[in-house]
């Protein structure tokens, strides 16, 4: 029977489920192959089911493991600007490794890499994969796709130095061919840029970026091979467009309005507003070499964004966890949720935010067509964080997260 091959217990004294935001005391979540196979009351348990390996968290709150949608763990925070010149795809890989490790250990068992140099999460996500490291898992999009002098361009040098970026695409044609290329060598999330970016040099994030032709290509591409495309967009325009066209989710979202968000919740399209990064931004970015033009882009942004965030959480529309993770400190991820709770969301919506709707946006299923990740329930990863206290009364114990478990292993 299922029962018997469980090859590991797991006490919890208070278990959230995150779909009813019910707190359910001294259950027992019985994991056999990194999956939970049967969640009961510790007095239920039989004998044979007391003498499995057990892990004893029946002094915590366990949740699902926690997913932050929009993270680089391959970018350090204290190279920004002109100081990114000197690391290559390989260096920034090896960087990678302990980003890796800490924002599992900061709870984050799972992880959308929204763009990297060189395919450097692709060979991330297989090394975690592998066993060979610690990491979250990761749905990764290889290189963000934008047009010549966009977001994902490298626009610090002149002319003559003749560089790139490696997602650049100017035409319908060009984007399908990106897309391809990245399904190639390993991608399984499609990312790009709909407008310019507060930390490109040169791009206004209030422009658009490629047509909507271009943008329906690169839906049409993605979707046709299985994978989700998440837009980055500050700009109005840009985001009607990118949401017009289809995409499954909007990056930073920073001036929606009321239109938007009657659009976004006709497509359903998700919103994954970054909105702690700007303390980080404006405090610590000078010194982490962001550029002047960056600093000032960043405060026509942030708190406008996080104004606007209110908006979207008032106005219902479906909305995940990210927080631009990479730009500022690996393993903070889970700063942004007091946040995120000052600026309208009640503690359960924060954490739904970061599990339970994060997750429907990753759409990952196993062969049930259950979601893998983001609850806990019979079929899912046994991925899980524990914490002494309530979430729901104190979100910010999400911030220094004690114990961490992926896939039935205690990792923290
Ligand atoms: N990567 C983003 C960009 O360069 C960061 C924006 C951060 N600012 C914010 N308020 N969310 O555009």
């Amino acid at each position: 029977s299922i029962a018997t091959a469980a090859d590991q217990l797991i006490l919890a004294g208070q278990l959230l489920d995150v779909q009813s935001g019910e707190l359910k005391s001294n259950q027992a979540i019985l994991v056999a192959d990194q999956r939970i196979v049967n969640i009961l009351p510790v007095r239920q348990l039989s004998a044979e089911q007391r003498s499995i390996p057990t892990l004893d968290l029946s002094g915590y709150t366990v949740l699902p493991g926690l997913i932050d949608m929009h993270v680089h763990l391959t970018s350090n925070p204290q190279q920004h600007g002109y100081r990114r010149l000197n690391s290559t795809p390989a260096r920034q890989a090896i960087f990678g490794v302990t980003a890796a490790e800490v924002t599992l250990k900061a709870g984050f068992t799972s992880v959308r890499n929204v763009g990297a140099a060189g395919f450097a999460d692709v060979d991330l996500r297989n090394a975690i994969d592998e066993g060979e490291i610690q990491g979250p898992r990761m749905r990764v999009a290889g290189h963000s796709i934008c047009i010549t002098g966009g977001h994902c361009d490298n626009n610090l040098l002149p002319h003559t130095y003749a560089a790139r970026g490696f997602g650049v695409a100017n035409s319908p044609d060009e984007v399908r061919t990106r897309v391809r290329e990245n399904m190639k060598y390993g991608a399984n999330l499609i990312k790009f840029t709909a407008t310019g970016g507060v930390l490109s040099r040169n791009t206004d994030v209030n422009a658009s970026q490629f047509s909507l032709a271009e943008m329906q290509a690169l839906v049409a591409e993605a979707h046709d091979r299985g994978a989700k495309v998440a837009a980055h967009a500050h700009g109005l325009h840009g985001m009607k467009r990118a949401i017009e066209a289809g995409v499954d989710s909007i990056e930073h979202a920073s001036f929606l309005n009321d239109e938007v968000l009657a659009m976004a919740a006709e497509r359903g399209t998700y919103l994954v507003m970054d909105i702690y990064v700007s303390d980080f931004i404006l405090g610590e970015g000078e010194a982490a070499g962001i550029l002047p033009e960056s600093l000032e882009k960043e405060r026509q942004v942030g708190q406008l964004q996080r104004e606007n965030f209110r908006r979207a959480v008032a106005a219902g529309v479906k909305m995940a966890y990210g927080t631009d993770a990479g730009v500022y400190t690996h393993g903070q991820n889970g700063r942004q949720f007091a946040y995120m709770v000052d600026w309208g969301m009640t503690p359960l919506q924060a954490i739904q935010s970061a599990t339970l709707h994060a997750a429907t946006l990753l759409d990952w299923r196993n062969e049930q067509g259950q979601l893998n990740v983001g609850l806990l329930e019979p079929g899912a990863y046994a991925d899980m964080v524990a914490v002494e206290g309530n979430p729901l009364q104190n979100i910010r114990l999400l911030e220094a997260i004690p114990i961490v478990v992926k896939g039935g292993q205690r990792v923290k």
